[in-house]
């Protein structure tokens, strides 16, 4: 690719369709999630070396506790996984973890595993990894609404100075604006992810499958955000 591309600041990956890509090789579900999380790991990284600073991924949704036990339990396992024995060259390429999401229903040792990744990583600089982990979009409005009711009652916050730009500030992570938005697996709908940062999201959708989203699958996601006219509303 050439160098004079636009790299956005934050991406954002609805990482859909391993349930699918197992299924067509014959194999269940959890293969298919296992694939995936090897992908998110070759992605992150190359989407810091294109400079990418921040990048968001939908890893479970609130809704998706309502999969059979099974399958949440193995996704949990795999979290465990990966937060704790894998993720090396996410630490050594010096990209700090941080989590959005509830924190009630989740597993203490999930828990225990996500304080441990994002410990490890809390002083890293090149890139944030952003993993939405029991996460809803409507659930982190709501939240961070209730959040700044408590401060205002307590006189610790006035109202004159929530607007839409500080609103960011009362999210799960204050990661701002989402530039581009990526939904893999043929699908084309947001499923509760991040509304508030997507406001003005370039949308990118792709059949492939995200076991299957490589290197060369990102890139043209990037030459697609590359041929957009970003207007914010204005005119031309
Ligand atoms: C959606 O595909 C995917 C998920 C619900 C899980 C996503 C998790 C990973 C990619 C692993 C991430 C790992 C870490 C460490 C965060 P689906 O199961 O809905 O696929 P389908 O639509 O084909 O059934």
């Amino acid at each position: 690719m050439k160098g004079e591309l636009k790299i956005p600041n934050h991406v954002a990956i609805i990482m859909d369709g391993n349930g699918r890509w197992a299924k067509a090789r014959g194999k269940n579900r959890s293969f298919g999630h296992l694939e995936g999380s090897k992908s998110l790991e070759k992605i992150a990284l190359y989407a810091m070396s294109r400079g990418v600073k921040i990048l968001s991924v939908f890893a479970f949704s609130t809704d998706n506790f309502k999969r059979s036990e099974s399958e949440v339990n193995y996704l949990m396992d795999l979290f465990i996984n990966m937060f704790t024995k894998k993720m090396n060259k996410i630490i050594a390429n010096d990209i700090k973890v941080v989590f959005s999401g509830r924190k009630e229903n989740l597993r203490l040792d999930v828990l225990d595993a996500m304080n441990i990744i994002v410990d490890k990583t809390k002083n890293n600089q090149s890139g944030i990894l952003n993993i939405c982990l029991n996460y809803g979009g409507q659930e982190e409005i709501v939240d961070a609404v209730n959040n700044i009711v408590k401060l205002v009652k307590e006189n610790k916050l006035s109202v004159d100075d929530i607007d839409k730009n500080t609103f960011y500030k009362y999210l799960y992570q204050n990661l701002g604006p989402i530039d581009l938005l990526i939904r893999t697996s043929g699908e084309y709908r947001i499923s509760n992810f991040m509304m508030y940062q997507s406001s003005y999201s370039e949308f990118y959708f792709t059949d492939v499958l995200f076991p299957d989203f490589n290197e060369e699958e990102f890139d043209k996601a990037i030459i697609s955000f590359n041929n957009r006219d970003r207007r914010y509303g204005n005119a031309k």
